[in-house]
């Protein structure tokens, strides 16, 4: 049975104010934290044995996932006390793995959602017998991800991670965030000091005539480093436009979990989340919005395309587009919230402060 490792030591620092109390992947989206959707696919795949790689925020893991057991798993964690990187974090965990040298490993960046075919990477490994394989897909500006051009035959001919120049722009295929290693392929990566798989262990590997092999797969992709992101990957699990078996409900146009209370009249649509203990207040329209746990949005509010933080509270008839409000933030009432604004944990916006358009 293959065994997979999962990145989440990063920092989320593009997801701040979200990440500020918790680690990217511990984020709800679709109404449970972000990773449980990870965990969920790759049980379904046939992994049993995960070893989750973290460092920031390292101790809300395990009290939330235990051994595992709840999700058919048996999880270990291994905290890094500084820092490894992503090829760092691979080889630190190394000694957790019980495979045998030329047996498949998983590895999983912690933030993609993804209709992969888990198994068929493993396959396409198997069958090309390739040191390293990578699930490759392709989008229209390459340039936050790792470039990853091939052969006809789907072998990797280099690896450029975020290029700076348009020179180094050769292909829009990119590195989606599985990768396939042979065991013994993760001993050869440095140990005891901070190492980029991207930067470092592919480039390197590919020096020295190693063959690693790409496999496009087109299906649903998004990596939810960005708010935005972020808020439309929860939107597309509750609307079974992603897939995970790990939505604690029905697809459709909202998911309630069962603690949270909505006005008979609100209306919420396009994949809006309502969490545990959230209030959604009287005429209150929500579409494509994440409502985390304890968090209050009152009468006539409109909130699209926004995350709503734990406990924090969206004042009366304010519009928010596009925006993300910090656990324990207050917006107070008549406000007007536009794209891209973070407001932090825990601020205060006072009744009708901010505006865009001129209207009373
Ligand atoms: N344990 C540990 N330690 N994990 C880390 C560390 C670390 O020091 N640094 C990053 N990670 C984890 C993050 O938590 C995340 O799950 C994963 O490694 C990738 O880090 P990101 O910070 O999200 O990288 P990125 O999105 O800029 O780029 C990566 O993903 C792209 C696809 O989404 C690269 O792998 C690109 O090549 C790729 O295209
Ligand atoms: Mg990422």
């Amino acid at each position: 049975m293959t065994e997979a490792i999962l990145l989440v030591g990063g920092k989320g620092t593009r997801l701040r104010p979200l990440t500020v109390h918790t680690p990217k992947p511990m984020v709800p989206a679709a109404g449970v934290p972000f990773l449980t959707h990870q965990l969920a696919r790759a049980r379904a795949a046939g992994v049993e044995h995960i070893v989750l790689a973290t460092s920031y925020l390292a101790e809300v893991f395990e009290p939330y996932f235990g051994d595992g057991s709840s999700l058919g798993l048996h999880i270990e964690y291994v905290t890094e006390v500084e820092p490894l990187g992503t090829g760092g974090a691979i080889r630190n965990v190394a000694s957790r793995l019980h495979s045998a040298p030329d047996d498949p490993v998983l590895i999983f960046n912690g933030d993609i959602l993804t209709g992969l075919d888990i198994k068929a990477l493993v396959a396409t490994h198997q069958s090309s017998g390739a040191d390293v394989s990578l699930h490759l897909t392709c989008v229209e500006d390459p340039r936050a991800y790792g470039l990853v051009p091939t052969d006809a035959s789907g072998r990797v001919q280099a690896f450029l991670e975020k290029p700076q120049t348009p020179e180094e722009i050769v292909t829009d295929q990119i590195n989606a965030g599985a990768y396939v290693f042979r065991r013994s392929t993760i001993d050869t990566i440095p140990a005891g000091r901070p190492v980029s798989v991207e930067r470092e262990t592919f480039p390197e590997l590919l020096a020295a005539g190693a063959h690693l092999q790409g496999m496009v797969d087109s299906t649903y992709w998004l990596d939810l480093g960005t708010p935005q992101a972020f808020v439309r990957g929860s939107a597309d699990l509750v609307l079974g436009r992603a897939p995970s078996p790990a939505v604690p409900g029905r697809r459709g146009d909202s998911l309630v979990l069962p603690s949270a209370s909505v006005a008979p009249d609100a209306k919420l649509t396009g994949g809006t989340v309502v969490g545990e203990d959230a209030v959604i207040g009287a005429g209150a329209r929500l579409s494509g919005s994440a409502v985390l746990a304890g968090a209050v949005v009152e009468p006539g509010a409109v909130v699209t395309d926004s995350l709503i933080g734990a406990r924090a509270q969206v004042g009366a008839r304010s519009v928010l587009t596009g925006v993300v409000v910090g656990d324990g933030a207050s917006v107070g009432p008549d406000n007007e919230l536009r794209e891209g604004v973070r407001v932090w944990c825990d601020a205060r916006i006072p009744a009708g402060a901010v505006r865009f358009s001129s209207d009373q």
